[in-house]
């Protein structure tokens, strides 16, 4: 009994492993959202619906392989569906390894710095205006999707504030302590209220930083957007507030949001990029919307002499800039995994990684990346991946390594000084 179980937990597993990574896959490519949804749709059906069949065509009728032991007696056709389970869970090790040994560590940099209550509750019709305005999307989110923010132990409603030193190889020392908001996914939908958009915008003005960089999904609904004002529209910094859009924004009125926030003040970078004198150098800042909006930016050869920052909606553009020698690269899309399971790690992230790049540091080459949890969702339901607002410090390896070779002498200094006798 205790083997046919582990083995019906090993094919439900496996099978479940298929669909989440089929999900995951074409959530990172620019599929028509009807195709998504109904991707979608099918994969919590099966999800559900698989163990059940199994359960009652092999364990309870048939051949009853799980209570009697008698597996050479499956159809054909079950052997298949066993054998791409088996594959399903070969694939599933094989990512519960990679989280341990290689992302979990990426994901846990940095360290937090507050802990803020977001407010619950859904916006009320009044909130979100009429459905007559540009875009004419008023209520997209369903009654059950709402529920999901009453599930027990939800973390959606809990807000990190994060701060985390970044150091790319390359970065001169003139720009040492550079420091940067990002903010990533706000997804303004009538799923939450606007005072949680307020009191996010709130505790994101209490982040001191030079600049303020947003990485895509700004908007579910056009009708939210009139919560900007109160909202990304109460933040700035020295250096200005620059965003990019995101997948979600290309599937309404996306040129409609893009002139939205400029007109509250921040500046577009979808597709191109723009030199920022920062003082004592000269950065050069791009944003990159691809596969959903625009081009990629293109980096002159005077961009290329110069520090690099890149706003990037999906990390899966990390392999493409870090080969192009960007610097930074700031992004979001995987919303931390959304679901974090003991043991297993990160669930769900729309990448054609997987579950590479949900949140956290990465390196390669003299390229960092950071990509945020975000802050909200279409699926409003996070386990494991609060909602992040994160302040980044960038920092000089070269100065890294003075300040560490100062800290050295001064404790060597310290040690060598005989006792004081009073
Ligand atoms: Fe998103």
């Amino acid at each position: 009994m205790f083997w046919s179980l582990l083995a019906f937990l090993a094919v439900t597993a496996g099978h479940a492993e298929l669909w989440i990574t089929l999900v995951n896959r074409v959530y990172g490519l620019p599929i028509p959202i009807r195709t998504l949804h109904r991707i979608r749709a099918t994969h919590d059906v099966a999800i559900f619906a698989f163990p059940c069949l199994v359960y009652w065509r092999i364990g309870l009728s048939g051949p009853s392989a799980f209570f009697s032991g008698q597996w050479g007696q499956l159809s054909p056709p079950w052997i298949v569906v066993f054998l791409a389970c088996s594959a399903g869970l070969a694939g599933l090790i094989y990512s519960i390894g990679a989280w341990w040994i290689r992302t979990r560590r990426c994901m846990t940099a940095g360290t937090r710095v507050a802990l803020i209550a977001l407010p619950r509750g859904s916006a009320k019709q009044e909130d979100t205006g009429s459905a007559e305005t540009a875009g004419g999307r008023t209520e997209l989110v369903s009654a059950a999707t709402k529920r999901l923010t009453r599930f027990p132990l939800n973390q959606q409603f809990e807000l990190e504030t994060t701060e985390k030193q970044l150091a790319p190889a390359n970065w001169p020392a003139e720009l040492d302590g550079l420091s940067i908001l990002h903010l990533s996914d706000w997804h303004l939908c009538s799923t939450f209220s606007r005072q949680f958009y307020e009191t996010a915008a709130a505790a994101a003005s209490r982040v001191r930083a030079d600049m303020i960089c947003f990485s895509g999904d700004l908007s579910d609904d056009i009708d939210c957007l009139d919560w900007l004002p109160t909202t990304l529209g109460s933040l700035s910094a020295p250096l200005g507030n620059w965003f990019i859009l995101g997948n979600h924004d290309a599937l309404i009125d996306h040129a409609h949001i893009r002139s939205r926030m400029v007109a509250i003040g921040w500046n577009d970078l979808g597709g191109k990029t723009a030199k920022l004198d920062v003082g004592p150098a000269t950065v050069v800042v791009g944003g990159d919307e691809v596969p959903w909006l625009n081009a990629v930016p293109r980096w002159s050869a005077d961009d290329r002499a110069l520090p690099r920052l890149l706003l990037a909606h999906s990390p899966d553009r990390f392999p493409h800039h870090s080969g192009e020698g960007v610097d930074l690269i700031l992004a979001g899309h995987t919303h931390g995994g959304q679901i974090i399971l003991p043991v297993v790690g990160p669930v769900y992230a729309p990448s054609r990684y997987g579950c590479r790049f949900p949140s956290g540091v990465y390196v390669q080459g003299s390229t960092v990346m950071h990509v945020s949890r975000g802050l909200a969702g279409m699926h409003p339901i996070r386990f494991g991946a609060r909602p992040e607002i994160t302040r980044l410090v960038i920092r000089s390896p070269k100065c890294l390594a003075e300040h560490s070779r100062d800290e050295l002498r001064t404790s060597d200094r310290e040690q060598t000084q005989p006792a004081r006798r009073d």
